[in-house]
């Protein structure tokens, strides 16, 4: 088993084959004077399984580009079998066409890799409107969760001792899935807001399945934190109902521009995500995940 990266997820691709005592082998990856894609190779991969671990952020559209080139490229030199790990998988929000004339972008971008690679294994790809990955992949797609490792997280950090102190946060009904699982799973209270979002930008929220708030620490749970207005929303009401802190626990840490810096203001104290992404705020290892399923691959 041969693994590499394109880039955006070096560090896990390195654990990963040290872990499995696999050779990682970096690509080259450039451009040519003119802006032409360079890729190249640096190990030989006739018959081997090549794994290619790759986090759809930054720069998405081109870690889409990059994979079906790689992928492609790896095919023609004789890989037996290629498998993208995609810890954050780009694209998944636009499941439908919200709009006339839309590009339904999860679609297109399921198509690119259903024809260049094998299998694809994903942690917590944005399922809303899809009910699976089967829904738009044709290849062996396996979707891992995070919940586990945040209860863990969450246990030994925080609630751990003090779990009558502590609220689960949904900040919005698509959120309250998971967050419900995880509070059920950690033993303690969850409530959900609702969530309008009147622009890409522009966000506002209710409470629903109200629980106390005031003078609780108070733990809002997303899976992905993009712009960060979801979780500015969610940390105002908790703000409000009189919390004694408020963390924030983010699957997929994005935090586009002043993100971070919006949900300081608006009351959080601690920011934490996964290393789907890798971040200074990626205190969740979700490695051992992706290790498992990789195993049974060897
Ligand atoms: C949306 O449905 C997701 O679950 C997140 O709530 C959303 O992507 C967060 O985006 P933002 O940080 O831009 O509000």
């Amino acid at each position: 088993m041969i693994i590499t990266s394109c880039g955006n997820s070096e560090r896990m691709a390195k654990k990963l084959a040290k872990q499995l005592q696999a050779t990682y082998s970096p690509l080259t990856i450039g451009a040519f004077p003119d802006g032409d894609a360079y890729l190249k190779f640096n190990a030989s991969l006739r018959g081997q399984k090549v794994v290619i671990v790759q986090s759809f952020y930054p720069h998405p559209d081109m870690s889409l580009f990059d994979v079906v080139f790689a992928a492609e490229t790896a095919r023609d030199l004789g890989a037996r079998k290629v498998i993208l790990v995609a810890p954050y998988l780009a694209y998944m929000r636009q499941d439908t066409r919200f709009h006339p004339g839309e590009a339904i972008s999860s679609r297109i971008m399921a198509k690119l890799l259903n024809n260049s690679i094998d299998k694809i294994i994903t942690i917590d790809p944005h399922l809303h409107r899809y009910k699976s990955l089967k829904d738009i992949f044709t290849i062996n797609a396996v979707t891992l969760t995070a919940n586990e490792v945040l209860v863990d997280f969450i246990r030994k950090k925080f609630a751990g001792s003090h779990a009558e102190n502590y609220v689960i946060m949904g900040p919005d009904g698509e959120s309250y899935q998971w967050a419900e699982e995880i509070a059920k799973k950690a033993g303690l209270p969850v409530t959900v807001l609702e969530k309008q979002r009147v622009s890409s930008w522009e966000v506002h929220s209710r409470m629903l399945h109200p629980v106390p708030i005031k003078g609780k620490n108070v733990i809002i749970i997303d899976d992905i934190i993009s712009t960060g207005r979801t979780i500015e929303e969610a940390a105002r009401h908790a703000k409000k109902m009189g919390a004694r802190s408020i963390i924030t626990i983010g699957v997929h840490g994005i935090f586009v521009d002043d993100a971070m810096e919006k949900m300081k203001k608006a009351g959080v104290t601690t920011v934490i995500s996964t290393n789907t992404i890798e971040k200074e705020t990626s205190k969740i290892d979700v490695t051992p995940l992706i290790e498992d399923v990789l195993r049974k691959e060897k």
